[in-house]
């Protein structure tokens, strides 16, 4: 079997070259790779690499990001986000491959406390969200054979996060502030990409399985929450801290304007994804205590 991974080098498609290697022959892109073209900024370039690679699977791990600069460049995020990835879609049809993405909970507005469906209404917020449901549209429209999976606050250990920065700060800062109304469940990459290749595992073997899923660790918190434990866990392992994790003061998100509006209910539903593959996904605090441990 052959794979084709687009986006190698981001948090999730780190990862994804780990775990999609024992399933066959991974071709491996990035957006400056010189053997094939693979910049998602060149839409019109990129059936061409689909055809010529002629993966039986493809993963399409690259993205436009930045969501706050979304707002200031909403034509590039359109075409990294949306056109891009139903032009590789398109290529994947007429090869008959099975593509995998990723989409977000930005899909959706933020409103009530209850965990959001698959089949629930989107309304996004911000470009970056508009954009991402655009290209999930796109991939479920152009190709049949497709896994869509919508993720939340994605963390890796390599690289920066959320995690090391709230302990730089509070090694730094006699303060810290962080947003308490907003809730999510973050989601280590390592778990993405390692359920990613169960899934396109059993999806080869059974179609039915095509479809969009919410994949998210288990549990929920908030930045607040996030970052007290991130603290606890320094704190344990002996990291001295000048802002202990009781001392974080929790603030409302209009504490930290910013150019793209976040949804505050942000808990997704992952029952269909672990009725339909059979899996458990661990709580949070798991991925997190283990990034620290790599990483303080
Ligand atoms: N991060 C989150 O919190 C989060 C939350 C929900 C959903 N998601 C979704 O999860 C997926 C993976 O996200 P991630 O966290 O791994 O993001 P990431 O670390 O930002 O990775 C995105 C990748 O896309 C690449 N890229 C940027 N511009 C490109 C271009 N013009 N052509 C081709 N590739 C380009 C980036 O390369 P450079 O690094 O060199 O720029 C990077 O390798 C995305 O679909 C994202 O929307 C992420």
């Amino acid at each position: 079997m052959k794979l084709l991974l687009l986006g190698k080098g981001g948090q999730v498609g780190w990862e994804l070259q780990r775990s999609l290697a024992p399933l066959g022959e991974l071709v491996a892109l990035d957006f400056d790779s010189t053997d094939f073209h693979a910049d998602f900024s060149e839409p019109e370039r990129l059936a061409d690499t689909v055809l010529q690679v002629k993966p039986d699977v493809i993963v399409n791990a690259a993205a436009h990001t930045a969501v706050d600069k979304a707002e200031s460049e909403p034509e590039l995020a359109r075409k990294l986000n949306a056109t891009s990835p139903g032009v590789v879609a398109q290529a994947a049809q007429q090869l008959g491959a099975l593509m995998v993405h990723y989409s977000t909970d930005y899909v959706f507005d933020g409103g009530g406390t209850t965990p959001w469906r698959e089949g629930d209404p989107t309304g996004p917020l911000s470009v970056y969200g508009q954009t991402k449901l655009e290209g999930e549209q796109l991939v479920a429209s152009n190709c049949t054979r497709h896994l869509i999976f919508r993720t939340s606050w994605v963390y890796a250990a390599r690289g920066g996060n959320f995690a090391k920065t709230m302990l730089r700060l509070a090694k730094e800062r006699d303060r810290l502030t962080v947003i308490d109304d907003q809730f999510g469940s973050p989601t280590g990459a390592e778990l993405l990409a390692d359920v990613t290749a169960h899934a396109i595992r059993q999806t080869l073997r059974d179609p039915s399985k095509t479809g969009l899923y919410h994949l998210v660790a288990a549990g929920e918190t908030t930045w607040h929450g996030y970052a007290r434990f991130v603290l606890a866990q320094a704190q344990a392992a002996g990291v001295e801290l000048k802002v202990q994790p009781d001392a974080i003061e929790p603030v409302p998100t209009s504490a930290f304007p910013t150019p793209a509006r976040r949804p505050h209910n942000s808990r997704l539903d992952t029952g269909k994804l672990r009725a339909a593959f059979g899996l458990e996904l661990p709580d949070w605090r798991l991925g997190v205590a283990r990034m620290l441990k790599e990483t303080l």
